[in-house]
């Protein structure tokens, strides 16, 4: 390991030992505007280059297209990599806005299939459920995970945006390596319960958009106005008119942080989440989502990044002042059913 390289942290008790900070491949294939294929396979090779080992997707990202895209690099690279996908959601091409949710075995065991096949690997390192199907007992869900892990196509399980409840039940059936939630300086929901159940029962976190799907970076603030028209932050009530404005405000604390470390918004704003887990002595790998390699050196510098005492303080309103929710129906995550 070379000195650029950044340090490790193990997921869940017995889970994979990956770097601190991952990286999230949606927007390389899906939800966030035009993508430039070559960029994006640059910024695969630089995150490993400096460490980055957890690798993020989900068959719902352009309907097994980022599955698709990733394969190669993956290929490439097996055992240095470690492999997150995700089953349970899936968006109807003609109907981009719906969202379907399925838990029930068949689909799950039709899924994993087909992410393998498009993977192209003999094996997923870390299968999360993405979305919860209340129709669907948890233990049955997880059972069927336990079975793929059991026959060898999965090695570890994880869940998404799961109550902390539904994670407590969960990991009776089958140890859970890691919850992925949303976690921000301006979404902290989790922080009420799944946060100290995943502490209690030595879960890890996987915060996801901890740069706010890119609004802590200070790159757009109207989504109808500043995003491409099939851009997927345009159906988020906290993107859209009058609540954008607002919240655009609300980044003044953090461009005041960001100028005295002669760092970033989005520096800042990953340091954050990374010491606001230490708070709640919990082991997290944020995976920030970039198509750009000059920004993957970004982001993985701010692991080195403290934030003092009266810059937590400064911070510390920021969530509770945000206007809209991160999505149009909440039920669509877990603070919805806590
Ligand atoms: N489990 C779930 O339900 C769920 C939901 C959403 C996302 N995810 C996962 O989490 C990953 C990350 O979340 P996310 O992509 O939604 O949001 P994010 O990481 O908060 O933000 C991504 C956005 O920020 C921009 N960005 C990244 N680094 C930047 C920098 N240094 N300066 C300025 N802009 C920067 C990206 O643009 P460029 O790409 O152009 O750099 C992109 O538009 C996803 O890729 C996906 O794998 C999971």
């Amino acid at each position: 390991m070379t000195d650029s390289r950044i340090p490790t942290v193990r997921l869940g008790e017995d889970g994979p030992e990956v770097g601190v900070q991952g990286l999230g491949c949606m927007g390389m294939s899906f939800a966030y505007g035009p993508t430039d294929t070559e960029a994006s396979r640059a910024t695969l090779e630089r995150a490993l280059e400096l460490g980055v080992t957890l690798y993020d997707t989900a068959d719902a990202y352009g309907a097994g297209e980022n599955e698709r895209f990733l394969s190669p690099f993956f290929r490439a690279h097996r055992d240095e990599v470690v492999i997150a996908t995700k089953f349970a959601l899936s968006i109807p091409p003609d109907e981009p806005t719906k969202r379907i949710i399925r838990n029930d075995a068949p689909y799950i065991r039709q899924a994993v299939e087909a992410s393998l096949e498009r993977l192209g690997v003999d094996v997923i390192d870390l299968y999360y459920m993405h979305r919860r199907d209340v129709n669907v007992p948890i233990e049955e869900t997880v059972g069927t995970m336990a079975e793929l892990v059991r026959e060898g196509k999965v090695k570890h399980l994880g869940l998404s945006e799961v109550t902390a409840d539904e994670l407590r039940t969960a990991q009776a059936v089958h140890p859970i390596a890691a919850v992925q939630s949303e976690w921000s300086l301006f979404s902290r929901d989790i922080e009420a319960r799944v946060v100290p159940a995943a502490h209690e029962l030595g879960v890890a976190l996987v915060p996801y958009s901890p740069l706010g799907r890119g609004f802590l970076t200070g790159s757009f603030v109207q989504a109808e106005k500043d995003l491409t028209d099939d851009d997927f932050r345009r159906t988020m009530p906290r993107f859209q008119g009058e609540n954008a404005t607002a919240n655009a405000t609300l980044l003044e604390p953090i461009r005041a942080v960001a100028k005295a470390h002669d760092a970033s918004l989005a520096q800042i704003a990953l340091a954050w989440v990374q010491q606001r887990a230490a708070v709640h002595g919990l082991p997290i790998v944020p995976i920030p989502g970039t198509r750009k390699p000059s920004r993957v050196e970004e982001n993985l510098a701010a692991t080195r990044i403290v934030l003092t005492e009266d810059e937590l303080a400064l911070l510390e309103p920021i969530a509770g002042q945000v206007a809209g929710t991160r999505y149009p129906d909440m039920s669509f995550a877990s603070a919805g059913r806590e």
